[in-house]
């Protein structure tokens, strides 16, 4: 089976694997895990940030990043198919009594005039607007990356509008890859980051929480509260510490395997491929003509021939391109997704 449902799939390389059983570990909710403690000081140095938390999950990360930022009937503001509002159960108002706006934006980046009137001033018939929450890469809108122009004027001016921002970066490494640009660079445009080890960096495991020290210690607090205090958690640091060492600098193969995958599909009959902003990493949407059929029935024959994909939409499918592929991998995907489209 060629797998391209998401780049969460990858499996742990046996040298990764040496790396974890080899840990160093201690109990981390006493502070007392070195493997732990020298990831969270390491990702806070690759983003620039005071402090980091190890958290077991993107959802986790996300979630206590809106925390730390709001309290009970405060809301924050966010793109419409943003992870955080589309994927997480609306947890923030499960757990923690918080709002959300969400923004309709066609690739991701809402602007400052659709921004504008969103934030609630003082009157209290209102929630309190505390918060904007951003996603790059963004997920839903095809793995497109942010412009990091627009990005970085969108969130001086929510400084200045009294807003704190928290970014999404569960593929922020996909975003430094294609652009060059370093996660600090990306970083210093928000208060707090969430980003994740187990994607494309193909680690098991594990995201993290990075921003300034007193909300990274809020953090901690919180994550207490879910259950999520865990102890020899060196074994799971270690993976992502791997990962960051040895596959975040190979991370642009996988946008050169997708670039691949993508001209097989756009060459395809009743296929179209989305192209949702110049720079695209590692996902690939694309929609099925209804004269040929649904994305689930396209998705279904694929998954029939050795191609496994999710179909998202019901015109839409999305193909995943990461680390476990080789590029003979890609090219028969893309041959079989032909075949399938020519009917
Ligand atoms: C953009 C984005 N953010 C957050 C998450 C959540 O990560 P996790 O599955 O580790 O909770 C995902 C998961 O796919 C994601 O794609």
């Amino acid at each position: 089976m060629i797998d391209l449902r998401s780049d969460t799939v990858t499996q742990p390389t046996p040298e990764m694997r040496q790396a974890m059983a080899q840990a160093e570990v201690g109990d981390d909710v006493l502070g007392e895990d070195p493997t732990v403690l020298r990831l969270e000081q390491h990702v806070a140095e690759m983003l620039g940030k005071e402090a980091a938390l190890f958290v077991p999950s993107g959802t986790m990360g996300n979630q206590l990043g809106v925390r730390v930022h709001c309290r009970p009937g405060d809301e924050f503001l966010c793109e419409s198919q943003c992870h955080i509002y589309h994927y997480e159960q609306a947890a923030y108002a499960q757990l923690f009594g918080i709002a959300t706006q969400p923004i309709e934006t066609p690739h991701g980046l809402p602007s400052i005039e659709q921004l504008k009137p969103r934030v609630r001033g003082s009157d209290f018939h209102h929630a309190r607007t505390k918060l904007l929450c951003l996603e790059n890469t963004h997920n839903r809108h095809g793995g497109v990356v942010l412009d990091y122009d627009a990005l970085a004027e969108l969130c001086a001016w929510s400084a200045e509008a009294g807003l704190a921002r928290h970014l999404d970066g569960a593929r922020l490494w996909n975003a430094c890859a294609a652009t060059g640009r370093s996660p600090a660079e990306w970083a210093q445009h928000f208060d707090t980051l969430s980003v994740c080890f187990s994607k494309g960096l193909g680690a098991p495991v594990g995201s993290a929480l990075a921003g300034p020290q007193a909300l990274v210690d809020e953090a901690r607090r919180v994550r207490k509260a879910l259950g999520g205090g865990t102890r020899q958690m060196g074994i799971l640091a270690a993976g992502a510490l791997h990962a960051l060492e040895h596959h975040f600098p190979t991370m642009a193969d996988d946008h050169a395997k997708a670039d691949a995958l993508r001209a097989a599909i756009a060459d395809a009959p009743h296929l179209e491929v989305e192209q949702p902003g110049p720079q695209l990493t590692n996902l690939i949407f694309f929609h099925v003509d209804p004269e040929w059929g649904t994305a689930a029935e396209f998705a279904h024959r694929a998954r029939e021939q050795g191609v496994a994909m999710f179909d998202l939409d019901p015109t839409r499918v999305r193909a995943v391109v990461h680390r476990d592929l080789t590029m003979d991998d890609v090219h028969q995907a893309g041959e079989i997704l032909q075949r399938i489209a020519r009917g």
